[in-house]
């Protein structure tokens, strides 16, 4: 029937309220997706953590996933079904844009910055031991490999959407033999890319200027090892307004799974209060990735205007709508 079938990860919390926000919009908008919803309730096997087969069956059948918020435990406990999810499908390549919310007013109102950031290794690895009571090791592991592969998608991401420099972020003056290998992995790549600026920046100057002025980075592409990206997103995400506003990509050779960056906010869950900003922002991505530019850009228009037009705003937005209003604000756009 020339539809598209996308695995739908309503998450938990808030989770399913704001994916039913996506299906309506999506359904107004005659977006040509048929959701599979699937369940994936962690299983422990062997000390692992695993998602059901059918999840994964789905995923591997549809190549693409849309993702809700899923609780991860601090402390002891499963591996967090986030991470679980990125290794399962070897979801290597983070993308996650920030744009300053045209009406929604915050400090800045010039932030538009696409950071990249490694999904599979670095601190991520979940390499840790205990060495003696009271001293513990965690690992970062970087490989050449997973370097070399993230900083060329972050090359030819910014070829396709014309960015013309890229800019690796790193701290290799202290962590001299990690974040060397993957500075000097991106200037090997960088060779490859002869019509697209290289640069480097140590993470903690590009905090410090990208709090005082993000303008900066309009024109650069930012790439980054794993802990440093999941820091830095949040950081630019506070410059706009918060998590409620910004949309990610989790991009593998095969499959990709677009999800919202904040938590499942138990306090509020079934309320009616969410603000589903960044699960539909992330599936105007992932409309873009599967090549649906024009319904992307129908839907997201409807956003914006519903954002800049400021009478349907969520209660985390300094509004009183319930998440159903702001919904059917963006519906009435179409
Ligand atoms: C993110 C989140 C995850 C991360 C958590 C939920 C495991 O903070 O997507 O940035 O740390 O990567
Ligand atoms: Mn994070």
């Amino acid at each position: 029937n020339g539809n598209y079938t996308v695995t739908f990860i309503e998450g938990d919390g808030i989770g399913p309220e704001i994916s039913k926000s996506v299906k309506d919009i999506f359904a107004a908008a005659k977006a040509p997706i048929e959701w599979e919803s699937v369940d994936v309730t962690p299983i422990l096997k062997g000390g692992k953590t695993t998602i059901p087969d059918a999840a994964i069956n789905s995923v591997k059948k549809n190549l693409v996933a849309l993702k809700g918020p899923l609780a991860t435990p601090i402390g002891k406990g499963h591996v967090s079904l986030n991470l679980t999810l990125r290794r399962t499908f070897n979801l290597f390549a983070n993308v996650r844009p920030c744009r300053s919310i045209a009406g929604y007013k915050t400090a800045y109102d010039d932030v538009d910055t696409i950071l990249i950031r490694e999904n599979t290794e670095g601190e991520y690895s979940g390499i840790e031991h205990e060495v003696v009571e009271g001293v513990v090791q965690s690992i970062k592991l970087i490989t050449r490999e997973a370097s070399e592969r993230v900083l060329r998608f972050a090359f030819q991401h910014a070829e396709a959407i014309g960015q013309k420099e890229v800019r690796a972020v790193h701290k290799a003056t202290i962590m001299k033999m990690s974040d060397g290998l993957f500075l000097s992995t991106a200037r090997e790549v960088a060779k490859d890319f002869p019509h697209i600026k290289f640069s480097a920046e140590l993470l903690d100057n590009v905090c410090l200027k990208m709090t005082t002025n993000p303008n900066i980075y309009r024109d650069i592409l930012l790439v980054m090892p794993n802990l440093y990206g999941d820091i830095l997103s949040d950081m630019c995400a506070g410059l706009i307004g918060g998590l409620g506003l910004t949309p990610s990509g989790n991009i593998g050779d095969e499959c990709s799974i677009f999800e919202a960056v904040h938590g499942s906010a138990p306090d509020i869950a079934g309320m009616d209060l969410a603000n589903p900003t960044a699960l539909l922002l992330s599936s105007v991505m992932m409309l873009q990735h599967m090549g649906l530019n024009n319904h992307a850009d129908k839907i997201q228009k409807a956003i914006f205007d519903t954002l800049a037009e400021g009478r349907a705003l969520t209660k985390d937005l300094g509004g009183s709508s319930t998440r159903s209003q702001f919904t059917e604000a963006v519906i009435s756009k179409l």
